[in-house]
This record gives C-alpha cells, structure tokens and sequence, in this order.
C-alpha cells in the first residue's frame, strides 16, 4: 500500500497557512482601525480606483496563492473604502461596526451554522435565542411578564417590519389566508396607518404583501412630525364608515430623517380600543429605551405587538443584523411553518433550540446571532446606555451650537439626529437656500473631512448629522459648524 497523500481541495488550506494568513491579515485590520480617525471618512474617486484594479477581465481559469488573494483586496478595501466606522461618518443611518462584532463575523463564518433548523445548528440556534431575548430586554419589551414574546434576527430592518406585518395579517384574518390569498374575507380592504416620516421600506411590504401602496392611510404629524392622534382616531373611524379594515398601525420610534418618535403609549391605546395590530419600526431608535433619559418616551414599545429594530444601525453590529421582536411569538411560527418532508418538525421550543425556519421568510440563515451575542455580552445594558445616551448628547450639542451661528439655522434635535442649514439673514429665497445648502453638502462630502446626508422636512434641504457611532468625540462635534461655515462662505 502506497502512503500517497491525496492532493488538496484548491480552497482548502493546511493550519499553518491558515494561521499565517489570518494573522497578516488580522495585524493589517488592527492597524487601519487604530488610525481610523486620522484618515478620510472616504476616497472621493474609490470607485474610480476600484475599478481600474479590479479590471475587466473574465473570471481567471487559474488559481491564486491566498497571499495574493488577501493582499489585493485588503489593501483595495482598506485604502479606497468609505468608512462609516470613522469618527465623522454621519449619514443615514449607519452604525460604527464594532471590532468583537468582526471577530464574531470570522468566529461564525468558521463554524458556518445553518440556524434553519434546530437539528443542523443546536447551539446556533440557542444563542440566537439567547441574543434575541437580550435584545428585548434591551428595549424593555414587552412590558408585562406573562406575555409569550420572541422573535429572530433577519437582514435588517426592512425584512423585520416585513416580518411583523405578515404575522399581524396572519394573526388578523387565521390560517386560511395563506391558503386563499388576500381574497379571503376581504382582506383586500386592509389598510395600514402611519405618518409620511415612515421608512420607505413599507412600500415594499405592501407591494411583497400583495395589498400595494393604496393600502396605507397616511396620518397627519404634529409640529415635531410626530403622529397626530386625533387625526389618527379620525382616519380610522373615516376608513371603518368606508368599508375598509384597519389592520395595522405603524408607528416609528425614531423615524429616519429627524428622529422623531410617534406618541406610542397613546397609539397602544387606541389599537387596543379598535382591536388593530400596534406595530412599532424601531429600526433606528428602538435601542435607545436603555437610556434613561429617553426611557420614558420609549416605554410604549413594551405595549405593541410587534417591534423591528437594526443591531446593525444603534447597536454597533456589523452588517447584516434586524431583529424582529413579537408580543405572541405563536403568530411567528402560525405565518411561516410549513411541513414538508425533508425538514424535522419545528420543535418544540421549551424543550428543544428553535427551528427558525419556521418562523421567518428565510429558510437558511447564516449565524448573523454570533456578533450579535458577542457585542451585547462585551458591552452590556450600562455599556450600551453609555454609548447610546453619549451619541444622543453630542447630537443635542450640535442643535445647541448651530443655534449660537446667525448664520445656521437648528431645525431639530431628534434622538441622534440633529438637522439645520446655512440659513444667512440677507437670504430668504427657500429655493436658494435649498441649492445653496445641497453645495455646501456636496462639497463637504467631497473633502471628506466629514460625511453627514441630508433630509428634506416641509421643503427645506438639510444638512443631517445622525450619530450612531462611539468613535465621535465631543471635539468632532464642535468643528463642524466652522468647517460649513468656511464652505459656505466660499461658495455664496
Ligand atoms: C427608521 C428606519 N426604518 C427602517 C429602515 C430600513 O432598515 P434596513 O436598511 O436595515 O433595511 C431604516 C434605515 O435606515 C430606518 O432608518
């Protein structure tokens, strides 16, 4: 018998190869990460750049050394990247990503769980339930001790309030509306209150859902753009008189371009006189019911029936991770199992792991639970306070420092997002001021010192700084009115 070794798969690699890649690479990321704050929040011509070195040539039909393969593209990724981990990264709503959640992305992709059934990923599937729970701990939800709450992670907010509106149409119209569609006791008549501050990712609901956008009745806001309940009782009482089905009431608990939160605690309120389903997208500013100084505003979350919230956006998790919460998680598995003949059954969950697929859209799930896990057991509720209520700090000092400029006009202070404009005395023309302030934001963008987005609220462009990351300090914050000052002088 001959002792051949048989030759290695081509993406396969020995330990010690693993170990010294890995290790080159790990030493490079410390390093970007240690200068983060000394760099460019991005390379205005990356793309440019990316391109060129990618090149347009077809897939190789030859193999390359690991070395070569994670030299390139690190250092392409590294160099021409935009950065929203950097200490000025402020637009939309992105998360700094946190190191333990990298090193949980390289820990779980290493096991590379399938959490779809409890079967292929037993311990997988305990700590998503573990993270899960953690997360509405978090959040204070839901508020009354008997409740049989849980839920999964997915994607990211947009698939949890996909998720939370399924399961409110199956709670709504039972079972047989999977089977005979949205003709089935006049679901077709269905309609969805929420303001226009709403995330647009609830046109897409509507449409995946089969109702479309005539299903949404839009809800006058207050002054601070904040759900008017009056007008939402009226809405409702109009619709029902109409012949149509109140079915569910969005509220946002921090909506995306001021951070404004809907009066939950009435809105519960009036669901439960109506019997409607209270779904709360609390993509961006759920988490922030750990701080104690906005808890109060936030307490109606543990009133509602379903909550989506993004660990990838307040959390400091890297992307991918949303995490959709139910009061009844039975309304999760009565909307998503499905017996087949090739999966175990969904379990029995006080005896056994959960079998996600069951109760999400996904069938298999990568391991999204694992950075999770790591960034909530690292950081802790008092760390996550900390973090979360310093963010929400340095956002109300820009609203005070920008409204010290004659100047800057402070439009408002919402959770972590403070908006305002270059707003000079001698200029009252709005549709001059709008191009003005959409220069001064491009051209901040481009000398990418800084990187806030913009909002558009009652007609005005604003320059927005939404503050998700814990690299900001206070020092960055008192900057930046005299950096947009100096651009505005130049351009005007
Ligand atoms: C309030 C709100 N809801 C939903 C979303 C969508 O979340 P995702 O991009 O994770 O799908 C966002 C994204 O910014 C948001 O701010």
């Amino acid at each position: 018998m001959t002792n051949q070794k048989e030759p290695r798969a081509p993406l396969d690699m020995d330990a010690e190869e693993f170990r010294q890649a890995a290790h080159k690479l790990v030493d490079k990321i410390a390093d970007f990460l240690a200068g983060i704050s000394e760099r460019d929040v991005h390379k205005p011509n990356g793309a440019k750049v990316a391109r060129d070195i990618l090149g347009a040539g077809s897939l190789p039909n030859s193999e390359s050394s690991t070395d070569d393969v994670i030299g390139e593209i690190s250092d392409l990724l590294l160099e021409q990247s935009l950065f929203n981990g950097h200490p000025r990264f402020w637009g939309y709503v992105n998360g700094s990503a946190s190191p333990i959640g990298a090193l949980g992305d390289l820990l779980a992709s290493s096991i590379n769980a399938n959490v779809c059934t409890w079967t292929v990923a037993p311990v997988a599937s305990e700590i998503e339930r573990q993270a899960v729970g953690w997360i509405g701990d978090l959040l204070n939800f839901p508020n009354d001790p008997n409740c049989n709450s849980g839920g999964l992670l997915v994607s990211g907010g947009t698939m949890a309030n996909i998720t939370g509106l399924l399961a409110a149409k199956r709670a709504r119209f039972g079972a047989e509306i999977r089977e005979q569609g949205n003709n089935y006791k006049g679901a077709e008549k269905s309609k969805f209150y929420t303001t226009a501050e709403t995330h647009a990712w609830l046109e897409k609901a509507l449409d995946i859902m089969g109702f479309g956008e005539s299903a949404i009745t839009r809800v006058a806001t207050d002054d601070n753009l904040r759900m008017d309940i009056d007008a939402l009782q009226k809405s409702i009482q109009n619709d029902i008189e109409q012949g149509f089905l109140p079915l569910a009431v969005i509220a946002s608990a921090g909506t995306v371009s001021t951070g404004a939160i809907d009066p939950l605690n009435e809105i519960a309120e009036i669901c439960r006189q109506h019997k409607i389903w209270f779904h709360i997208d609390g993509a961006y500013g759920a988490v922030s019911a750990c701080v104690p100084a906005v808890s109060n505003e936030l307490s109606g979350i543990g009133l509602a029936d379903s909550v989506a919230m993004d660990a990838h956006k307040w959390l400091y998790v890297p992307f991918e991770a949303g995490c959709v919460l139910l009061r009844n998680r039975q309304h999760l598995v009565d909307s998503f199992s499905h017996d087949t003949t090739y999966y175990p059954e969904a379990g029995d969950e006080d005896a056994l792991p959960v079998a996600y697929r069951a109760q999400g859209v996904q069938t298999s799930r990568g391991f999204r639970a694992l950075k999770v896990w790591m960034c909530l057991k690292r950081a802790g509720r008092d760390g996550y306070a900390k973090m979360i209520g310093n963010n929400i700090r340095q956002a109300e000092k820009l609203y005070q420092l920008v409204g010290q400029h004659p100047e800057l006009e402070a439009v408002s202070h919402g959770l972590s997002i403070t908006t305002f404009r270059y707003h000079p005395p001698e200029i009252q023309d709005e549709e001059i001021l709008n191009n003005l302030n959409r220069e001064i934001l491009s051209t901040l963008q481009e000398e990418a010192w800084a990187y806030p987005s913009h909002a558009t609220v009652n007609g005005k462009y604003l320059i927005r700084v939404c503050i998700t990351n814990f690299r900001t300090t206070d020092q960055d914050i008192d900057d930046l009115p005299d950096r947009i000052l100096s651009i505005a002088r130049n351009i005007s």
